[in-house]
């Protein structure tokens, strides 16, 4: 039994996507016990949820320099719509981007548990860009913006859920996201 962290982003909440993204969970067998909901969550509980290492910011800018290329862009397409080629330099706009974005919407975050739960949560969300992500999971079935829209137009990528990808990471954002008063 290990429990997770799940927040649904203000895409979801604004769509009205919760209780369908939800079933998705309860359906997989998986509890939600803990639930809060935050209108909107403050910019330094978000800014401590997106600390990230410099590992995360390659990772982040690696994958969107991949999504470009699968799309049939260039390097100089990445430097128009981020500003630079450098993946780290990607992704702290990424993180910045993310940060305006989860602080001027609402968000809920879920504690869940069950067997191999932070597993399971994220097979059940699927691959970070809708556009790619298989059918049958939730950012497959209810999304399909990419990193190139989300670029152009200055934005963050709109992907519904974020949920912990580790044992550790999960306590961290636990701890964040109901025992913070930010
Ligand atoms: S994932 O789904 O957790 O494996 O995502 P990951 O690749 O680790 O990316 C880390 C977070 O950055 C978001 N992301 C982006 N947002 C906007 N634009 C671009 N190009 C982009 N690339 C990655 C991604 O959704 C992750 O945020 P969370 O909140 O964890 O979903």
């Amino acid at each position: 039994m290990n429990r997770t962290l799940v927040l649904l982003k203000p895409d979801a909440v604004r769509r009205g996507m919760i209780g369908r993204i939800i079933s998705r969970f309860e359906d997989a067998g998986l509890r939600i016990t803990q639930m809060r909901v935050l209108s909107p969550p403050g910019k330094n509980l978000i800014r401590k949820h997106y600390d990230a290492s410099e590992e995360w910011l390659s990772n982040v800018g690696r994958k969107t320099i991949k999504d470009y290329e699968s799309q049939g862009l260039t390097p100089d397409d990445v430097k128009k719509n981020y500003g630079t080629m450098e993946e780290s330099d990607i992704g702290r706009v990424v993180q910045q981007r993310l940060v305006d974005y989860l602080s001027h919407g609402t968000v809920i975050a879920l504690a869940i548990e069950g067997n191999g739960a932070i597993t399971k949560v994220r097979k059940l969300i699927g691959f970070t860009i809708p556009a790619q992500a298989e059918p049958g999971t939730i950012r497959g079935d209810f999304g399909c913006d990419s990193t190139v829209n989300a670029a152009v137009e200055r934005r963050s990528m709109e992907n519904l859920v974020h949920a912990s990808d580790s044992d550790e990471t999960a306590e961290r954002e636990m701890n964040l996201w109901f025992s913070s008063h930010d």
